[in-house]
Protein backbone atom coordinates (compact mmCIF):
# COMPACT_ATOMS: atom_id res chain seq x y z
CA UNK A 1 0.00 0.00 0.00
CA UNK A 2 1.34 3.50 -1.26
CA UNK A 3 1.47 6.29 1.86
CA UNK A 4 -0.99 8.60 0.51
CA UNK A 5 0.76 12.41 0.02
CA UNK A 6 -0.46 15.67 0.67
CA UNK A 7 -1.55 16.62 -2.61
CA UNK A 8 -3.87 13.41 -2.89
CA UNK A 9 -5.12 14.29 0.00
CA UNK A 10 -6.20 17.53 -1.41
CA UNK A 11 -7.42 15.59 -5.00
CA UNK A 12 -9.81 13.59 -2.78
CA UNK A 13 -11.46 16.96 -1.70
CA UNK A 14 -12.22 17.81 -5.44
CA UNK A 15 -12.98 14.41 -6.17
CA UNK A 16 -15.54 14.62 -3.29
CA UNK A 17 -13.92 11.42 -1.59
CA UNK A 18 -14.49 11.27 2.46
CA UNK A 19 -11.09 11.75 4.11
CA UNK A 20 -10.88 8.82 7.29
CA UNK A 21 -8.28 9.92 9.70
CA UNK A 22 -7.79 8.21 13.11
CA UNK A 23 -5.40 9.16 15.71
CA UNK A 24 -2.83 6.40 16.50
CA UNK A 25 -0.06 6.68 19.20
CA UNK A 26 1.87 3.27 19.28
CA UNK A 27 2.92 -0.10 17.07
CA UNK A 28 -0.34 -1.95 17.52
CA UNK A 29 -2.75 0.73 17.34
CA UNK A 30 -0.64 2.18 14.03
CA UNK A 31 -0.78 -1.48 12.82
CA UNK A 32 -4.49 -1.81 13.23
CA UNK A 33 -5.85 1.57 11.84
CA UNK A 34 -3.41 1.19 8.65
CA UNK A 35 -4.85 -2.86 8.21
CA UNK A 36 -8.33 -1.23 8.84
CA UNK A 37 -7.87 1.21 5.64
CA UNK A 38 -7.77 4.53 7.52
CA UNK A 39 -6.87 7.37 5.13
CA UNK A 40 -4.19 9.22 7.33
CA UNK A 41 -3.11 8.60 10.86
CA UNK A 42 -2.47 11.67 13.43
CA UNK A 43 -0.12 11.17 16.89
CA UNK A 44 -2.28 13.54 18.31
CA UNK A 45 -1.13 15.16 21.58
CA UNK A 46 -4.69 14.00 22.69
CA UNK A 47 -1.33 11.46 23.79
CA UNK A 48 -1.47 13.11 26.74
CA UNK A 49 -5.10 12.86 27.90
CA UNK A 50 -5.56 8.95 26.23
CA UNK A 51 -1.98 7.57 26.68
CA UNK A 52 -0.43 9.75 29.79
CA UNK A 53 -3.27 10.65 31.47
CA UNK A 54 -2.90 14.05 31.92
CA UNK A 55 -5.64 16.14 32.30
CA UNK A 56 -4.90 18.52 29.08
CA UNK A 57 -2.73 18.38 26.77
CA UNK A 58 -0.17 21.30 27.68
CA UNK A 59 2.21 18.96 29.37
CA UNK A 60 2.63 16.86 26.15
CA UNK A 61 6.84 17.31 25.04
CA UNK A 62 8.13 17.06 21.74
CA UNK A 63 10.15 14.30 22.87
CA UNK A 64 6.84 12.73 23.61
CA UNK A 65 5.54 13.25 20.14
CA UNK A 66 9.00 12.06 18.62
CA UNK A 67 9.35 8.94 20.50
CA UNK A 68 5.28 7.88 20.12
CA UNK A 69 5.29 8.49 16.38
CA UNK A 70 8.47 6.77 15.41
CA UNK A 71 6.46 3.72 17.25
CA UNK A 72 3.12 4.70 15.06
CA UNK A 73 5.54 4.78 11.61
CA UNK A 74 6.71 1.37 12.17
CA UNK A 75 3.21 0.16 12.70
CA UNK A 76 2.03 1.88 9.55
CA UNK A 77 4.94 2.09 7.23
CA UNK A 78 2.47 2.61 4.36
CA UNK A 79 0.10 5.40 5.96
CA UNK A 80 0.41 8.95 6.05
CA UNK A 81 1.77 10.29 9.48
CA UNK A 82 1.09 13.43 10.48
CA UNK A 83 2.23 14.67 14.58
CA UNK A 84 1.25 17.46 16.55
CA UNK A 85 3.39 19.89 17.55
CA UNK A 86 2.76 20.23 21.15
CA UNK A 87 2.19 23.34 23.30
CA UNK A 88 5.01 26.25 22.99
CA UNK A 89 7.20 24.10 20.47
CA UNK A 90 5.93 26.45 17.93
CA UNK A 91 4.48 30.17 18.32
CA UNK A 92 8.57 30.84 19.02
CA UNK A 93 9.29 32.65 15.54
CA UNK A 94 9.06 30.61 12.04
CA UNK A 95 12.95 29.28 12.77
CA UNK A 96 12.59 27.94 16.00
CA UNK A 97 8.95 26.47 14.98
CA UNK A 98 10.78 25.20 11.93
CA UNK A 99 13.61 23.38 14.34
CA UNK A 100 10.98 21.71 15.99
CA UNK A 101 9.03 20.59 13.24
CA UNK A 102 12.30 19.36 11.13
CA UNK A 103 12.53 17.27 14.67
CA UNK A 104 9.28 15.28 14.28
CA UNK A 105 10.09 14.54 10.99
CA UNK A 106 13.71 13.71 10.72
CA UNK A 107 13.51 11.95 14.64
CA UNK A 108 10.20 10.99 14.79
CA UNK A 109 9.87 9.95 10.78
CA UNK A 110 6.65 12.35 10.53
CA UNK A 111 4.99 12.94 6.79
CA UNK A 112 3.66 16.51 8.31
CA UNK A 113 2.55 18.54 11.38
CA UNK A 114 -0.16 20.12 12.73
CA UNK A 115 -0.45 23.29 14.43
CA UNK A 116 -3.04 24.68 16.58
CA UNK A 117 -4.13 28.28 15.61
CA UNK A 118 -5.07 30.71 12.78
CA UNK A 119 -3.99 34.01 11.01
CA UNK A 120 -1.10 34.57 13.84
CA UNK A 121 0.34 31.64 12.37
CA UNK A 122 0.99 32.39 8.98
CA UNK A 123 4.65 33.44 9.06
CA UNK A 124 5.37 29.81 11.08
CA UNK A 125 3.23 28.19 8.22
CA UNK A 126 4.92 30.06 4.70
CA UNK A 127 8.42 28.64 6.35
CA UNK A 128 7.21 25.37 7.10
CA UNK A 129 5.96 24.99 3.86
CA UNK A 130 8.56 26.05 2.28
CA UNK A 131 10.92 23.87 3.54
CA UNK A 132 9.13 20.78 2.58
CA UNK A 133 7.08 20.47 5.76
CA UNK A 134 3.63 20.31 5.08
CA UNK A 135 1.11 21.48 7.36
CA UNK A 136 -2.59 20.53 8.63
CA UNK A 137 -4.19 23.47 10.61
CA UNK A 138 -6.14 23.20 13.56
CA UNK A 139 -9.06 25.67 14.21
CA UNK A 140 -12.00 25.66 16.43
CA UNK A 141 -11.75 24.36 19.74
CA UNK A 142 -8.14 24.51 20.24
CA UNK A 143 -7.12 22.37 23.15
CA UNK A 144 -3.81 23.91 23.94
CA UNK A 145 -5.49 27.00 25.04
CA UNK A 146 -8.03 25.11 27.12
CA UNK A 147 -6.25 27.45 30.10
CA UNK A 148 -7.46 30.48 27.83
CA UNK A 149 -10.51 29.70 26.86
CA UNK A 150 -11.98 28.42 30.03
CA UNK A 151 -13.24 24.71 28.54
CA UNK A 152 -14.08 22.07 26.04
CA UNK A 153 -16.94 24.61 24.42
CA UNK A 154 -18.30 24.73 21.13
CA UNK A 155 -16.56 27.45 19.01
CA UNK A 156 -18.30 30.23 16.02
CA UNK A 157 -21.28 30.49 17.87
CA UNK A 158 -21.28 34.25 17.36
CA UNK A 159 -21.12 35.53 14.21
CA UNK A 160 -18.02 37.38 15.12
CA UNK A 161 -15.87 34.24 15.82
CA UNK A 162 -17.77 32.73 13.01
CA UNK A 163 -16.23 35.28 10.58
CA UNK A 164 -12.80 34.95 12.58
CA UNK A 165 -12.98 31.34 12.00
CA UNK A 166 -13.73 31.78 8.42
CA UNK A 167 -10.67 34.17 7.64
CA UNK A 168 -8.52 31.92 9.82
CA UNK A 169 -9.11 29.25 7.62
CA UNK A 170 -8.14 31.41 4.56
CA UNK A 171 -5.26 32.83 5.83
CA UNK A 172 -3.97 28.85 6.23
CA UNK A 173 -4.81 28.11 2.97
CA UNK A 174 -2.40 31.10 2.09
CA UNK A 175 0.26 30.62 3.79
CA UNK A 176 0.69 26.92 2.24
CA UNK A 177 -1.41 24.80 4.86
CA UNK A 178 -2.31 21.08 3.04
CA UNK A 179 -5.62 20.64 5.03
CA UNK A 180 -7.34 22.13 8.24
CA UNK A 181 -9.11 20.53 11.30
CA UNK A 182 -12.37 21.69 12.49
CA UNK A 183 -12.88 20.79 16.01
CA UNK A 184 -16.24 21.70 17.54
CA UNK A 185 -17.93 24.17 15.74
CA UNK A 186 -21.45 24.11 14.91
CA UNK A 187 -22.02 22.62 11.71
CA UNK A 188 -23.02 25.64 9.86
CA UNK A 189 -19.95 27.25 9.91
CA UNK A 190 -18.03 24.11 9.49
CA UNK A 191 -19.57 24.05 6.25
CA UNK A 192 -19.19 27.50 5.23
CA UNK A 193 -15.58 26.93 5.75
CA UNK A 194 -15.54 23.91 3.91
CA UNK A 195 -17.31 25.52 0.65
CA UNK A 196 -15.08 29.04 1.25
CA UNK A 197 -11.26 26.88 0.89
CA UNK A 198 -9.72 24.65 -1.57
CA UNK A 199 -7.87 22.45 0.39
CA UNK A 200 -9.85 19.69 2.91
CA UNK A 201 -11.41 20.01 5.87
CA UNK A 202 -11.31 17.15 8.06
CA UNK A 203 -13.89 17.74 11.74
CA UNK A 204 -14.20 17.04 14.79
CA UNK A 205 -17.60 17.56 16.32
CA UNK A 206 -18.22 19.65 13.66
CA UNK A 207 -20.62 17.99 11.88
CA UNK A 208 -21.62 16.63 8.34
CA UNK A 209 -20.35 18.76 5.53
CA UNK A 210 -16.56 18.54 5.94
CA UNK A 211 -14.46 16.82 3.89
CA UNK A 212 -13.23 14.44 6.08
CA UNK A 213 -13.40 13.23 9.66
CA UNK A 214 -11.19 12.72 12.58
CA UNK A 215 -11.53 10.51 15.89
CA UNK A 216 -9.48 9.57 18.74
CA UNK A 217 -8.79 5.82 19.09
CA UNK A 218 -9.48 5.78 22.03
CA UNK A 219 -13.24 7.37 21.88
CA UNK A 220 -13.64 5.35 18.77
CA UNK A 221 -13.00 1.93 20.34
CA UNK A 222 -14.17 3.11 24.16
CA UNK A 223 -10.83 2.19 25.35
CA UNK A 224 -10.27 4.31 28.33
CA UNK A 225 -11.81 7.62 28.89
CA UNK A 226 -11.46 10.34 26.62
CA UNK A 227 -11.92 14.47 27.32
CA UNK A 228 -14.06 15.21 24.62
CA UNK A 229 -17.50 15.71 24.62
CA UNK A 230 -19.58 12.40 24.04
CA UNK A 231 -22.04 13.86 21.92
CA UNK A 232 -19.14 14.59 19.04
CA UNK A 233 -17.94 10.71 19.76
CA UNK A 234 -18.69 7.77 18.06
CA UNK A 235 -18.12 4.50 19.82
CA UNK A 236 -17.73 1.69 17.09
CA UNK A 237 -16.82 -0.94 19.96
CA UNK A 238 -16.27 -1.48 23.73
CA UNK A 239 -12.63 -2.71 24.23
CA UNK A 240 -12.18 -1.31 27.73
CA UNK A 241 -15.07 -3.61 29.21
CA UNK A 242 -13.41 -6.32 27.14
CA UNK A 243 -9.84 -5.53 28.48
CA UNK A 244 -11.28 -5.23 32.18
CA UNK A 245 -13.27 -8.59 31.41
CA UNK A 246 -10.22 -10.34 30.45
CA UNK A 247 -7.91 -9.35 32.79
CA UNK A 248 -10.27 -10.54 35.43
CA UNK A 249 -10.86 -13.42 34.01
CA UNK A 250 -7.02 -14.22 34.41
CA UNK A 251 -7.25 -12.75 37.83
CA UNK A 252 -9.65 -15.04 39.37
CA UNK A 253 -7.98 -18.05 37.13
CA UNK A 254 -4.58 -17.40 39.09
CA UNK A 255 -5.97 -17.31 42.33
CA UNK A 256 -8.53 -20.58 41.82
CA UNK A 257 -5.50 -22.26 40.00
CA UNK A 258 -7.01 -22.70 36.84
CA UNK A 259 -4.40 -20.91 35.22
CA UNK A 260 -1.71 -22.58 34.15
CA UNK A 261 -2.98 -25.77 32.76
CA UNK A 262 -1.41 -28.82 32.04
CA UNK A 263 -0.51 -27.67 28.47
CA UNK A 264 0.94 -24.63 29.48
CA UNK A 265 3.32 -26.21 31.23
CA UNK A 266 7.04 -27.70 30.49
CA UNK A 267 8.64 -31.17 31.91
CA UNK A 268 11.39 -33.04 31.68
CA UNK A 269 10.01 -35.50 29.71
CA UNK A 270 9.36 -33.48 26.76
CA UNK A 271 12.32 -33.32 24.24
CA UNK A 272 14.07 -30.44 23.86
CA UNK A 273 11.73 -28.91 20.85
CA UNK A 274 9.06 -29.42 22.57
CA UNK A 275 10.21 -27.57 25.20
CA UNK A 276 11.47 -24.66 23.75
CA UNK A 277 8.46 -22.12 23.35
CA UNK A 278 6.99 -22.98 19.96
O1 LIG B 1 -4.74 15.48 19.44
C1 LIG B 1 -5.70 15.08 18.74
O2 LIG B 1 -6.13 13.93 18.81
C2 LIG B 1 -6.29 16.03 17.80
C3 LIG B 1 -7.52 15.61 17.06
C4 LIG B 1 -8.68 15.48 17.95
C5 LIG B 1 -7.80 16.50 15.91
O3 LIG B 1 -5.79 17.10 17.66
NA1 LIG C 1 -4.15 17.65 19.15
Amino acid sequence: KQALTTPRLKAMKSQGKPIAMLTAYDYPSAMLAEEAGVDAILVGDSLGNVVLGYDTTVPVKLEDMIYHTRAVVRGAPGTMVVTDMPFATYRLGPEATLRNAARLMQEGGAHAVKLEGGAELVDEIRLLASAGIPVLGHIGLTPQMVHQIGGYKVQGKSSEQAERLLQDAKALEQAGAFGIVLELVTEELAAAVTHSIGIPTIGIGAGRGCDGQVLVYHDLLKYGSGIRDKKMVKSYANIGDTVREAIAQYVDEVKTKAFPEEKHAFTLKQDSAEASNE
